[in-house]
């Protein structure tokens, strides 16, 4: 008898930026206590598993020279991470996970945490576990502090280190004009010079999040671009000079305003409309500042299966 190869999966998942971003002390496991607001956008990587004779991580598009596609590659150990949770032993050995990706490399964007939370979906789906988003979601923070937010999507509170997560209330379609830079920037590289700055000086720090949830739930772009803040722009900043000028060069496009996402380097503009994000996008794209624009909004969900119902 034949055995029934299962059709592969395809999973489309969201970047995240940050709205607010408060970074408290180190702590005895490396990790910064933060609170955050998370806020998932239109600029997504599509994750497709199947079986295959051979293993293995494939990557096409964003980056696709400098992501890794062995064990190192989060979306490989997520492979293991949910083959070990349910007792197959033997589950990496025929999984093939192919990533198509638009999120940029090292960008701030949790582009590698999205491919991971992909990864989870799109195998629970190919392996038809019963396993629901609450249980995928433990499994998720233990490979990232934003794998858990890649899956739920949206807009949401998140403290811990980011892995502890309450959705915000989020009445309107928000759009963003975004700016890759030419090279990535390494997350612990920049929390370790927010430290190192914070030993030496003062860099500013946000307030509290409550007026961004406010702002969300009023909907108004202008209330909201008024309270866009990130404890990691100074050091990004710090260790990136030439971001000072894509903020700015994004401000005088047009945007409302500007703010590196998570430890960037990629820059965020909050515009007033999707007519005014097309502008700033065409205007950004000829200052010089940047090596890529894109346009984006958000909220959208978190990682989806493509083409059918999700499994779960
Ligand atoms: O959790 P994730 O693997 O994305 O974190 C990458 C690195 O970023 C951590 O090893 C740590 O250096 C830093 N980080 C942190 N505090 C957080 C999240 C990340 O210091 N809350």
């Amino acid at each position: 008898m034949l055995a029934v190869v299962p059709p592969p999966v395809t999973v489309r998942v969201p970047s995240k930026i940050n709205l607010h971003l408060s970074v408290g002390d180190l702590r005895p496991d490396g990790f910064h206590d933060l609170t955050t607001v998370f806020h998932a956008l239109s600029l997504t990587d599509e994750v497709t598993v199947a079986l295959a004779e051979e293993p293995g991580v494939e990557v096409y598009g964003e980056g696709e020279q400098v992501v890794p596609t062995g064990g190192a590659n989060l979306a490989w150990r997520a492979v293991e991470a949910l083959a070990a949770h349910v007792g197959r032993t033997d589950g990496p050995a025929n999984v093939r996970v192919v990533l198509r990706k638009g999120i940029p490399v090292a960008g701030g964007m949790a582009g590698g945490s999205a491919d991971a939370a992909g990864t989870l979906v799109a195998l629970a789906s190919l392996w038809k576990l019963d396993i629901g988003r609450d249980e995928l979601a433990e499994i998720a923070a233990k490979l990232g502090s934003d794998v858990p937010f890649a899956l739920y999507g949206g807009t949401a509170l998140g403290t811990g280190r980011g892995e502890q997560l309450v959705p915000v209330l989020s009445r309107h379609t928000f759009h963003w004009v975004l700016a890759f830079d030419q090279r990535g920037l390494s997350t612990p590289r920049v929390f370790t010079e927010l430290d190192r700055l914070r030993e030496t000086g003062n860099p500013p720090r946000v307030g509290s999040h409550a007026p961004v949830v406010e702002a969300l739930a009023s909907g108004d772009p202008r209330q909201l671009a008024l309270l866009l803040g990130n404890d990691l722009q100074a050091a990004a900043v710090s260790l990136r000079p030439g971001l000072r000028r894509t903020l700015r060069a994004g401000v005088n496009a047009g945007a409302l305003a500007g703010t590196v996402s998570g430890s960037g380097p990629t820059c965020a503009f909050l515009c007033a409309d999707a007519e005014s994000a097309l502008e700033v996008a065409a205007e950004l794209a000829g200052a010089g500042v940047c090596r890529t624009v894109r346009v984006a909004h958000g909220p959208v969900p978190g990682a989806r299966l493509v083409g059918g119902d999700e499994h779960r």
